[in-house]
């Protein structure tokens, strides 16, 4: 028996036991006639201590050799300590050692195994095992854990049956490249790493599962982001019999019940908002709304002045910033600087105070007069104290630009608190978006999506009008979920791949094995899929989700760790049948 108790257990009431430890050296202090050792475990620091009066001489010898992160046994008693740390669970007690088995040394670590570490990210991921033995690393470990367990809870206890899907696939079109695998058996012949299972949920249903879900790793070759990583697991779902309604009541459930289980928060019913009001309120279809800054469009109050960059613009959009008007012309202009930093690309931004004593003062003051200006307050729902900013151009990118503005004020004021949550569906998206590159619509969630069939008459017409029997789920301004209501008859399917450009010997070629399914009663199905590490993160009060992810990769793809990916040598690639012609 290597240990009788963890590092974390001993208490008071365990005064006089008997006890056996193992763990980590944490740090040693050597006041030369008493030792300290902090020795640590997953589950806690223990204290021991070694003293030349009352541990035998070969014993404290022996423990003067304990260097950082060494690997060690004791056999001790508990004693209680005479000065008490009321910071440490244990900190009542410390083991006076009897016994000290080295069962392994270790090499300085190339940073300090502490909650605030002198290590950097990129040495940190090298040492990935040694970031993990520190607590924020390991607790956030355990916190994922936590969650997928209370997922399996509920999803099972709601008869939903958990289904592992094939790694080694076919292609499925969600936008993203595929990661390919080539096979040994098949010359010339490539799987693909799946980027969801969508394929495979929607032929468990035909298949009658009926209710399904999966905790499944997905691969997307991807540019990456603090919320994207190329490979990253999804809490895959999909219901057979069921219409939309039913997919948000489930998963609304399921949310609603980790935030209850994890955070101790009660939410209300989720709102909902469309797409179109989402894009024209918020300038995203994945909306923070933990705080206002609603836009309001100033076209009809702003335009047909003497001011010719509104009057040119197809769009004059602002927001109020609360509390703001009393920003100094030094902030205002670090604003203006971040908005017109390229990764924005604002051409400039006009701003208004409205001052506490109900007067306006603009940057544009020599266009605009105070009437004009009161219906910039009243149309961005501006209060005394408030601070207006303005930014115009083209619509869509202006929306854009002014969306990205709202997330960066409302950091810089602290209005985005991650202890608050504020969950919403956003409901209608559009199915088929257009793509300037390719000059064609692409699905825009992924081709199985039914249309709605109010809107099914545009998909000849205005195909950019569809909309889609699709939603989002969006907490704290990061789309944490998406589905849809698919697609269940052969026909629908075969117009669809019509209308994405795919002549029908290649959709056949792709997808015949879905549509020759749906000839075999396919039910009325729809599903959704939750990205685990981005509601982790989440709930967790992060955005980072690497700092979830037990082995990440970096942001070039790297797994600096390991060192992947990595050539691999001729006789490999030979049994592959591939020849490489590296410029
Ligand atoms: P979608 O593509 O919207 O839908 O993905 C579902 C959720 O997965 C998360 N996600 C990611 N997380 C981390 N890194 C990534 N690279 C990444 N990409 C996506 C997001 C997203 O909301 N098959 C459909 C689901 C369905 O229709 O049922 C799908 O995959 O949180």
């Amino acid at each position: 028996m290597y240990r009788s108790h963890n590092c974390g257990a001993l208490r008071a009431s365990d005064s006089n036991k008997e006890v056996t430890l193992a763990g980590w050296v944490q740090k040693t202090r050597d006041k030369g006639f008493m030792i300290w050792v902090d020795l640590r475990d997953r589950y806690g620091i223990t204290q021991l201590i070694f003293d030349a009066n009352r541990t035998s001489p070969k014993v404290f010898e022996k423990a003067k050799t304990l260097g950082r992160e060494f690997v060690v046994q004791v056999k001790g008693t508990v004693i209680e300590r005479e000065s008490k740390n009321p910071n440490m669970p244990t900190g009542d007690i410390e083991i006076l050692v009897t016994e000290l088995n080295v069962l392994n040394t270790a090499l300085t670590p190339p940073f300090t195994i502490e909650d605030e570490t002198d290590g950097g990210e990129d040495i940190r991921m090298k040492f990935r095992y040694l970031d993990i033995r520190r607590n924020p690393v390991k607790n956030n470990l355990l916190f994922r854990h936590k969650v997928a367990q209370e997922v399996r809870n509920y999803l099972s206890a709601q008869d939903f049956c958990e289904v592992e899907t094939p790694y080694l696939i076919k292609s499925t079109p969600e936008g993203a490249r595929d990661f390919v695998v080539p096979s040994r058996m098949n010359e010339g012949q490539f799987y693909a790493l799946p980027q969801s299972p969508q394929t495979f949920k929607q032929l468990l249903m035909v298949g009658g599962m009926d209710k399904y879900f999966q905790i499944v790793k997905c691969f997307r070759d991807e540019d990456l982001r603090a919320d994207r990583q190329p490979e990253f697991t999804q809490i895959d779902c999909e219901m057979a019999f069921v219409e939309q309604e039913d997919i948000l009541d489930t998963f609304e459930g399921l949310t609603r019940h980790l935030l209850k289980e994890i955070k101790g928060i009660e939410v209300d019913k989720f709102p909902r908002m469309t797409y179109d009001h989402a894009m024209k309120t918020y300038g995203n279809d994945k909306p923070d709304i933990r705080f206002g800054m609603e836009f309001g469009e100033l076209n009809d109050v702003a335009q047909h002045k003497e001011f010719a960059v509104f009057n040119a613009a197809e769009l004059v959009v602002g927001i109020a910033v609360p509390g703001a008007a009393s920003y100094t012309r030094k902030e205002i202009d670090n604003l203006i600087d971040w908005v017109k930093r390229p990764q924005i690309g604002a051409s400039g931004m006009v701003y208004c105070k409205y001052e506490a004593d109900g007067s306006l003062k603009s940057s544009v003051d020599k266009f605009y007069d105070q009437d004009d200006l009161a219906n910039w307050a009243k149309a961005t729902n501006a209060n005394p104290g408030d601070l207006i900013l303005v930014l115009s151009g083209p619509a869509h990118k202006t929306r854009t630009q002014l969306s990205a503005l709202r997330m960066e004020v409302a950091t810089r004021l602290g209005l985005r608190k991650s202890d608050e949550f504020a969950p919403l569906w956003v409901v209608d998206f559009p199915l088929l978006e257009w793509d300037e590159e390719s000059a064609r619509f692409h699905a825009m969630h992924h081709p199985f999506t039914s249309p709605k069939p109010e809107d099914m008459h545009l998909l000849d017409t205005d195909p950019g009008k569809v909309r889609a029997n699709a939603y989002d789920m969006v907490l704290n301004g990061n789309e944490i979920g998406g589905g849809s209501i698919r697609i269940h008859d052969k026909e629908t399917q075969k117009l669809m791949f019509q209308h994405l450009g795919f002549s029908d010997e290649e959709a056949k070629a792709q997808f015949g094995f879905l549509m020759d399914a749906f000839q075999y009663g396919a039910p009325p199905h729809g599903g959704l899929a939750f990205g685990l590490d981005r509601l982790v993160s989440i709930l967790g009060g992060q955005e980072t989700i690497r700092d979830f992810i037990a082995f990440p990769k970096n942001n070039s793809g790297r797994d600096v760790m390991i060192d992947a990916p990595a050539a691999i040598d001729n006789k490999q690639l030979e049994e592959l049948s591939i020849k490489l012609d590296l410029k």
